[in-house]
């Protein structure tokens, strides 16, 4: 070889690259990324470690002596925002179904919370990728393009680019089947009150999101028994404080009475109420259901809009604990009429009473037995 060519032939190959740099980087990211996954494949992914996987633990019912309205929020725990359990492929069945046969009623955005959207699907995806690498994996073709892949159900979504613009349902659909969340954004209009912007909400209890979006936080909990006269200030002085570094959560509880041959679809989708579908009989200790809300609350810094989640838990009440059987007991005596009227106590009221009797029974037949 030549001192010329070996002089001149870096520099023809180096004015080549910069020249055709984004084919390049193009060309590597297709060979390179797909052989990183491949090299993954060792750490053995998806269904089978979800179906192993315990719920994060919801709280409690506190038992407290005194009924109020609570706020009764805490810092969020970050590391799990978003938890995956071993319900997470019938649930995501179940929210495919929705998503397909009733859309309008489950899911609504309105155009000003696009961006919020959008947002609030790259910070699901990004939170996904990094806290469950095994069932989720970013595909980053380049700076600007990115999508996400589920692989537990094999699903793949645009979180960046050309493919993921749009009026937001889509990003917002996309989120809510990557999550077991309900996700949804909150805005705030020109009087200052937070509203219901957009929200994929396919696990309601006795709402729904095609009647209800636009409406205002205050307006959304009108049928709530002394919401507005013990709490709504302080949601409203809390919603407005949130900042992106100061993530919270809160939780919920509701009684759901069930039938003994109904499917997950319509226990988790009740749109009507929670004890609605109650008939004359009386319902089992198994078709009555604890049904418990983990509520997460983020400001999203782009958009400054809150991205609001629920997670649904399901205990049915003869797989209660006994602690907390007691305290759901405790609670139900300090209920004024009109509140357990709204609960629902006139359904499954008496059947809780009856069943905690009859675990007190045993369990003091048990004592009596081991001190003879
Ligand atoms: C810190 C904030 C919040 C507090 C303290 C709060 C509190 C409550 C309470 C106490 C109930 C009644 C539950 C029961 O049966 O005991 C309720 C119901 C409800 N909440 Fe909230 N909530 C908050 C935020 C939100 C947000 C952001 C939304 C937005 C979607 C929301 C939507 C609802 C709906 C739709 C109901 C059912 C109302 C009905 O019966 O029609 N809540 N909330």
């Amino acid at each position: 070889m030549t001192t010329f060519s070996l002089v001149a032939l870096p520099i023809v190959v180096l004015i080549l690259a910069v020249r055709h740099y984004q084919h390049i980087r193009r060309w590597i990211a297709s060979i390179a990324i797909p052989f990183l996954f491949r090299s993954n494949a060792s750490s053995p992914p998806t269904s089978t470690d979800v179906k192993r996987m315990m719920p994060y633990p919801a709280r409690p019912i506190p038992g407290r002596e005194r009924y109020r309205v609570m706020m009764d929020i805490r810092k969020l725990d970050t590391h799990n925002w978003l938890t995956l359990d071993q319900h997470y492929k019938e649930e995501h069945a179940v929210r495919d179904i929705l998503l397909r046969d009733k859309r309008e009623e489950v899911i609504q955005s309105l155009p000003e919370a696009a961006a919020a959207c959008h947002e609030a699907l790259e910070v699901v995806a990004e939170f996904l990728c990094a806290r469950y690498p095994s069932m989720f994996q970013t595909l980053a073709l380049d700076g600007d393009t990115a999508s996400i892949r589920n692989c537990m159900t094999g699903e793949q979504f645009a979180v960046r680019g050309p493919a993921s613009s749009g009026d937001g349902i889509d990003a917002l659909e996309a989120a809510v089947r990557l999550t077991m969340e309900d996700l949804s954004i909150l805005m705030i209009n020109e009087e200052g009150e937070y509203y219901l912007a957009a929200s994929a909400s396919l696990f309601p209890t006795g709402w729904t999101v095609q009647e209800r979006i636009g409406w205002t936080i205050s307006r959304l909990h009108g049928p709530v028994p002394l919401w507005h006269q013990q709490v709504a200030n302080s949601v409203s002085k809390f919603l407005a404080r949130l900042t992106p570094n100061s993530p919270m959560e809160r939780s919920n509880y509701f009684v759901e009475v069930k039938h003994p041959d109904e499917q997950l679809i319509e226990i988790l989708y009740r749109p009507q109420g929670l004890c609605e579908k109650h008939d004359s009989r009386d319902p089992t200790p198994s078709d009555i259901l604890i049904r418990k809300e983990r509520q997460t609350f983020r400001r999203l810094p782009h958009s400054e809009t809150i991205l609001f989640g629920v997670k649904t838990y399901l205990t049915p009440l003869d797989q209660l604990s006994m602690p907390e059987l007691e305290n759901l007991v405790r609670e139900m005596k300090t209920w004024p009429d009109f509140v357990g009227e709204y609960k629902g106590k006139h359904v499954w009221g008496n059947k809780v009473l009856e069943y905690y009797q009859g675990r007190v029974r045993v369990a003091q037949a048990t004592q009596e037995k081991l001190e003879v």
